[in-house]
């Protein structure tokens, strides 16, 4: 059974050894830049939001990604998913649903968030689809390019 864990010091490196294939780079950041990213928070519609990054494991075998942010006060999204990705040696088998399921999860029990948002590049029909089928409906909206879908849990 799969299982997500907290970036630290003891992972992290394993963690931004995991790839994407080159023609999904444009797609995601590289795991280097999400942790280090996620030192610092993001300001985006203009608040300040804590992120938190994840690897997701299979055993003891790292095989993604994901980080999600909180910002607990937002009258739209109290929680955005910023990133997900798999390993290009590991795609294909269950873990990137895995880890947007286990995210869902976290929120559903946290009564402080009422709606996720999530954003994509609009020719990532895999995300799209994988989205589209936990739930997640598309705003219209466009944010630096990506196509943004939200999912109202409550
Ligand atoms: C998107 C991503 C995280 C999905 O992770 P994954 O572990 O490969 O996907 P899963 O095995 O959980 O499959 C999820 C769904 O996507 C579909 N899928 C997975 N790989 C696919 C592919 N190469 N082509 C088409 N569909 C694909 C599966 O059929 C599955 O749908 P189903 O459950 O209805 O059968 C992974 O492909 C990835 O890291 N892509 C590059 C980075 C990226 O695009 N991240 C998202 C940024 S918004």
């Amino acid at each position: 059974m799969p299982e997500i864990r907290p970036v630290t010091k003891e992972n992290w490196e394993a963690l931004i050894g995991l790839k994407v294939r080159d023609d999904q780079k444009g797609f995601v950041a590289s795991n280097l830049y999400s942790i280090a990213h996620s030192q610092f928070g993001d300001e985006y519609e203009g608040h300040w939001w804590d992120l938190f990054p994840y690897g997701i494991y299979d055993g003891d075998q790292p095989v993604g990604f994901l980080m999600y942010a909180y910002k607990f006060d937002h009258p739209r999204h109290q929680a955005f998913i910023i990133r997900l990705m798999v390993d290009e040696n590991h795609q294909g088998k269950g873990y990137g649903r895995f880890g947007m399921k286990k995210m869902l999860e976290i929120f559903q029990a946290d009564d402080r968030i009422r709606t996720v948002g999530i954003s994509y590049e609009p020719e990532n029909e895999t995300a799209r689809k994988l989205y589209a089928s936990l739930g997640f409906i598309e705003t219209g909206e466009v944010d630096d390019g990506e196509t943004v879908a939200e999912l109202k849990l409550k």
